[in-house]
């Protein structure tokens, strides 16, 4: 059946993406009593439990084969944001096996199919192997998504640093002592009107506190909401100052 929030999406794509939300959710409230994973709080409770090794090290083990992917009504509302903005250029800041990458794309293929902009999704993985199965699953789906998406492998701090058009659209669903940094990565690129989406910034408000506070000065040009959803989804628009 056509998904009215996807419409036009070929069947064999939405199955997938149930699936693997799926899975996600399965994985996600293993480790979680609070059924999502929040990396600060799962980085320490890691320290809690094993002061003397590295939390650190035991984190990123930890989260290898873990999706942690965007919740599905978030990855739906960022579809249709991202075809109400005719945004064309997007970056993923965590991309992980690559859930939230195929709305990305879906999306991106369909705002340039729109306005006939030239466009990529610019997705980002220091996981050798995480990023060889969201390649996978991005075959499954087929060229139409394949061919929407730049994965660029490594620490996104440098994968960042060159080669970005004007930014339209920043999803933020990294570790959150990366977001800050992240974002001042790619701020230089980001256009006027550009909106920068921020996951779980109501559970995750202590360790946002640093990217929350640069992001609500006002002299940093962003306006920000604190969308309803679970845990909260930051929608923050940026609208510098004109020299
Ligand atoms: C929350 S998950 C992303 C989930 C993904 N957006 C989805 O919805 O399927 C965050 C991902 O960021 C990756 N990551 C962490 N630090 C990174 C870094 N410095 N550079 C690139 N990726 C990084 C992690 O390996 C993890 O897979």
């Amino acid at each position: 059946m056509p998904s009215p929030l996807l419409p036009d999406t070929p069947q064999h794509i939405l199955q997938l993406l149930s699936e693997l939300h799926q899975k996600s959710l399965e994985q996600e409230a293993i480790i979680s009593k609070k059924g999502k994973v929040f990396s600060a709080d799962v980085l320490g409770d890691l320290e809690d439990k094993q002061p003397s090794s590295n939390p650190k090290d035991a984190f990123n083990k930890l989260m290898l084969d873990k999706f942690i992917a965007l919740d599905e009504d978030k990855c739906q509302f960022t579809y249709q944001l991202i075809n109400a903005m005719g945004a064309t250029n997007v970056v993923e800041a965590g991309t992980s096996f690559g859930v939230s990458t195929i709305y990305l794309a879906l999306a991106v293929a369909k705002s340039k199919a729109a306005t006939g902009k030239a466009g990529t999704v610019i997705a980002t993985e220091n996981e050798t192997e995480k990023a060889a199965v969201a390649r996978k699953y991005w075959a499954q789906c087929g060229p139409d998504v394949e061919q929407q998406i730049d994965l660029r492998e490594g620490d996104l701090l440098q994968t960042l640093q060159d080669g970005l058009p004007d930014v339209d659209l920043l999803l933020l669903d990294i570790w959150s002592a990366l977001a800050l940094p992240t974002l001042k990565t790619v701020l230089p690129r980001l256009r006027p009107g550009a909106v920068v989406l921020t996951d779980n910034t109501i559970s995750g408000a202590k360790a946002y506190a640093d990217l929350l506070a640069y992001l609500r000065d006002p002299s940093n040009g962003f306006q920000n909401q604190t969308l309803p959803f679970t845990n909260g989804f930051e929608m923050s628009v940026y609208m510098p100052q004109r020299q």
